[in-house]
C-alpha cells in the first residue's frame, strides 16, 4: 500500500534540514519497501513569495490528501514587516487549525553522548526523558477577539484572548493521560490557575479526567515555577501537559537540556493520529544557507511519523538507533559541538545517519 507524505520545506534552514530527513526516509523506503510517496508543497514565506499567501489552497488540498506531513520551518527577516495575516507563521498556524492537530508531542531526550553539549551540569541532565504535551489549536493563539484598536485618548491598544472550552481541555487531557499510561505514569499539568480563570478551568477539567486514569499520578504546577524547575531539576518530570503558549515556551527551555534546540522533534496529531511532523525549532535565519544547521530534530521527527501515523515502530526505532550511532562517533554539528569533536555540516550529519542505518541493515 502506498502512503503519501506531503513535504513542506518552508523557509530559512527548512529546505536544508528537510533534505536530510528525506535522505533517511528514502533509504528506508527502498531498503524496507515502505511504499512511501513524497509530494512537495509550498508554505510560509516561500509560499507568500510564489503565490501572495502563506498557505495556498493547493497546499491545503495536498495535506488533506496526504497521510502525513513533514515540515521544515517557516519565517524569516524578509517577511517580518508583513501584515500578521500574511506572515509565514500564519501559514503554519492555519494548517494546524485546518487539520485540527490539537495534540502536540515534544519529547526532550538527552542522548548521553551530548551531556557535555548541554549548558547544564551533566548530572542534572543525564538520563533525561520528558514528554511535553502541548495543546495546539486553541488558547491565546486562536482566541477571539484579537487585534489592534485605537482608544478614545488616541492611544493604540493590542489585545488577544485566552480561551479554552471544557471539550478542548478534555481532549488534550486524554491525550496526555494516555501517553503517561505508557511511560512512568506521572503527569504534571502546568497552568496559571492562581491568576487566570481560563486556566482555573484547565486545572478543574484535568483533575476530573484524571479520575478515569487512577494509575497515573496527576500533579499541578504554576507555569513560572515549572520553567524554573525545568532547569533546576528536570528529571522530576515524566509527562507535562499544558496550553498552547506555555507549551511553546517550555519546550524551547526543555530543548536546551538535551544540548540544543536542533535535537528536539515533534508530532502534531489529530484525533486519528494523522499529523504534521516538524522540528521544534524555527527557520534559524541567522544560519540559513550556511549548511551548518543540525538536521537531527527533523530526522527524529521523521521517525515519529513512522511510529505515530504509519505504525512502523521498528523502522522508527532504527532511525533513532542510527542517530545514536552517529552520535557515538566524534562528529557534531556546530550547535552540539564540544571540545575534541569534529565539526561537520548539515549534509555530513545526514550522511552519518545513513551510514549507521546501512551498517545496521548489513548486520541484520
Ligand atoms: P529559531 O528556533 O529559528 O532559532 C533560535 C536559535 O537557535 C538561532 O540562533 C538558530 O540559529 C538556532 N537554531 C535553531 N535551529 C537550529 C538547528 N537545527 N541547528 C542549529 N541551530 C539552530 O527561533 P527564532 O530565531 O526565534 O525564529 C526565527 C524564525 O523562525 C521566526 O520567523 C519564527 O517565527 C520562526 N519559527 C518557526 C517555527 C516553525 O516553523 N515551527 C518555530 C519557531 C520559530
Ligand atoms: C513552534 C513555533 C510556532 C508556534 C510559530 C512559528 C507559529 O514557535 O512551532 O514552536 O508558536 O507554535
Ligand atoms: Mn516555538
Amino acid at each position: 500500500m502506498t502512503q503519501k507524505i506531503a513535504i513542506l520545506p518552508g523557509d530559512g534552514i527548512g529546505p536544508e534540514i528537510i533534505a536530510e530527513a528525506i535522505k533517511v526516509l528514502e533509504y528506508l523506503n527502498s531498503n524496507l519497501g515502505l511504499g512511501l510517496e513524497f509530494e512537495r508543497g509550498l508554505i510560509g514565506g516561500a509560499a507568500y513569495d510564489a503565490t501572495g499567501v502563506p498557505l495556498p489552497v493547493a497546499t491545503v488540498e495536498l495535506v488533506k490528501q496526504a497521510d502525513a506531513i513533514l515540515l521544515g520551518a517557516v519565517g524569516g527577516y524578509k517577511w517580518e514587516s508583513l501584515d500578521i495575516s500574511l506572515r509565514p507563521e500564519k501559514g503554519l498556524l492555519g494548517l494546524r487549525s485546518e487539520l485540527q492537530l490539537f495534540s502536540n508531542l515534544r519529547p526532550a531526550i538527552l542522548y548521553p553522548q551530548l551531556a557535555n553539549a548541554s549548558t547544564l551540569k551533566p548530572e542534572v541532565v543525564s538520563g533525561l526523558d520528558i514528554m511535553i504535551v502541548r495543546e495546539l489549536t486553541g488558547g491565546i493563539y486562536f482566541g477571539q477577539p484579537r487585534g489592534l484598536r485605537i482608544l478614545d485618548n488616541g492611544e493604540k491598544q493590542g489585545y488577544n484572548t485566552l480561551v479554552y472550552s471544557e471539550s478542548e481541555i478534555r481532549r488534550i487531557a486524554h491525550s496526555a493521560f494516555k501517553i503517561a499510561q505508557k511511560r512512568d505514569r506521572r503527569l504534571c499539568s502546568v497552568d496559571k490557575a492562581n491568576v487566570l480563570e481560563c486556566t482555573e478551568l484547565w486545572r478543574e477539567v484535568m483533575t476530573e479526567v484524571g479520575k478515569e486514569y487512577p494509575e497515573v499520578e496527576l500533579t499541578h504546577m504554576y507555569v513560572d515555577n515549572a520553567s524554573m524547575q525545568l532547569v533546576r531539576a528536570p528529571k522530576q518530570f515524566d509527562v507535562m501537559v499544558t496550553s498552547n503558549m506555555f507549551g511553546d515556551i517550555l519546550s524551547d527551555t526543555a530543548s536546551m537540556l538535551t544540548g540544543s534546540i536542533g535535537m528536539l522533534p515533534s508530532a502534531s496529531l489529530d484525533i486519528n493520529s494523522k499529523g504534521i511532523y516538524e522540528p521544534v525549532h524555527g527557520s534559524a535565519p541567522d544560519i540559513a544557507g550556511l549548511g551548518i544547521a543540525n538536521p537531527l530534530a527533523t530526522i527524529l521527527s521523521a521517525a515519529m511519523m513512522l511510529r505515530y501515523t504509519f505504525n512502523l515502530g521498528a523502522a522508527a526505532d532504527s532511525i533513532e538507533q542510527a542517530v545514536n550511532d552517529a552520535l557515538n562517533t566524534n562528529i557534531r554539528t556546530a550547535d552540539i559541538y564540544s571540545e575534541g569533536m569534529q565539526k561537520v555540516s548539515t549534509s555530513e550529519m545526514g550522511d552519518a545517519v545513513i551510514k549507521a542505518l546501512t551498517m545496521r541493515h548489513n548486520n541484520d
